[in-house]
């Protein structure tokens, strides 16, 4: 029995399939009007003023950590920065580690990594001498034997996703935080695509850092985490400077305030943050149980659905516990680009291209596909929509298809 989450969803109102939802999550009422009502009630610019309205912007924004620290079991909220995305939260890492890392150090990577991990380490790779290796897959997952071959004793960073944005992958993370841990490195992890689906505690998997954007989890966009154990950000040098994240500033020199807060520079956004944590509220009223439940239901209906269709090639783990949320495909000798297209005109939205994730598509022979991505409001009637719909394109494609 698949509950019907779409009235949450005014934009869901209207007469299409969303199925995009790994680019970027529709938002809840709940979530859009706590944000409409900070900016009627209480907005100031936080850590600023003296004044009452002031302060309340700045408890709300310090209540939002909170919550955060929170829902991801930190020792403590200090241990939570906020950026703009998680690929600002990447970037801040990669640079934190330019003074440490040197010649013949290496960062690995899975090949299943998005853009955002790849080209913050790659850079860093460039400008201290460090190698950048890559772990490989069998089955579209994280093949066990690269993680005990790949992590060697030069490892100083691995950088992985907890699930793959391209063949919903869910990665074998506490196996490689333990491998990684073993040889002294410290370990970066990526939980933007399931952050909307399953829990994340960061005591239980020992995680160094942890990043991910708000918007993949019913939070408006421009809000993102960065978790860091503590005294890792208290040893890591800023990277953005200004406003608000110095103690003293000199006519020559400045010092740093503590963590967060100097990683924190310029005005914040607290309706960012207000909208985070009525989004851990809508997760949380559900209940992570209830979403996996309902997802799978549906995501495994898409899945047999898809796998029926012969003329479609389907990327995504074979096992079903390692699989969730995003389905990519392509029909047989059509370009992704045109299948989308087809859809779009049948009001089905999914996403087509390499997904931010160019090296993965080059390793798996492909340029583009398909990608159908699913969360909480998505049905048993849109996969069937969806469906209906690559026949449809096939049968449009099928004469031009060469065999
Ligand atoms: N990272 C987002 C995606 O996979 C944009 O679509």
């Amino acid at each position: 029995m698949v509950n019907n989450y779409k009235k949450d969803f005014k934009i869901l109102e209207k007469d299409f399939v969303y199925l995009d939802s790994g680019a970027t999550n529709q938002h809840p009422q709940k979530v859009l009007k706590s944000v409409l009502s900070y900016y009627e009630k209480e907005n100031a610019n936080p850590h600023r003023g003296s004044y009452s309205l002031s302060v309340k912007a700045t408890n709300v924004f310090e209540g939002g950590r909170e919550k955060v620290a929170k829902f991801l079991n930190c020792k403590s909220s200090n241990e939570i920065v906020f950026t703009k995305n998680a690929t600002e939260s990447l970037n801040l890492i990669a640079h934190g580690f330019e003074e440490t890392l040197k010649k013949g150090d290496e960062i690995v990577l899975s090949i299943l990594e998005h853009h955002s991990m790849i080209v913050p380490f790659q850079r860093l790779a460039q400008k201290t001498g460090a190698n950048l290796k890559y772990m490989y897959l069998a089955d579209y997952n994280i093949d066990p034997k690269e993680i005990e071959s790949k992590i060697t004793k030069n490892t100083k960073i691995v950088g992985i996703s907890l699930v793959s944005n391209v063949l919903g992958s869910i990665t074998p993370v506490e196996t490689i935080i333990k491998k990684a841990h073993s040889v002294g490195a410290q370990v970066v992890v990526d939980i933007s695509q399931s952050i909307a689906h399953m829990p994340f505690d960061v005591q239980k998997t020992n995680a160094d850092f942890v990043v991910f954007s708000g918007h993949k989890m019913f939070a408006p966009l421009g809000i993102g985490v960065l978790y860091g154990k503590l005294e890792l950000l208290n040893n890591m040098p800023p990277f953005l400077l200004g406003g608000d994240m110095i103690e003293y500033v000199y006519e020559d020199h400045a010092t740093w305030a503590e963590v967060p807060h100097k990683f924190e520079a310029g005005t914040q956004n607290v309706g960012g943050v207000v909208g985070l944590a009525a989004a851990i509220d809508y997760i949380e009223s559900i209940g992570y149980k209830n979403i996996q439940k309902q997802e799978s239901e549906v995501f495994e209906y898409a899945y047999n659905q898809l796998k029926k269709l012969k003329f479609l090639k389907v990327y995504v783990p074979s096992k079903k516990t390692e699989r969730m949320s995003v389905l990519s495909f392509n029909i047989s000798g059509v370009h992704a680009h045109d299948t989308a297209s087809i859809l779009d005109m049948e009001n089905i939205f999914v996403r087509a291209g390499n997904h931010c994730a160019q090296p993965l598509l080059r390793y798996l022979g492909v340029d583009s596909t398909c990608r159908a991505s699913f969360s909480i409001y998505n049905t048993k009637e849109d996969v069937d929509k969806l469906v209906k719909a690559l026949k449809f394109a096939y049968q449009k494609f099928s004469k031009y298809i060469k065999e």
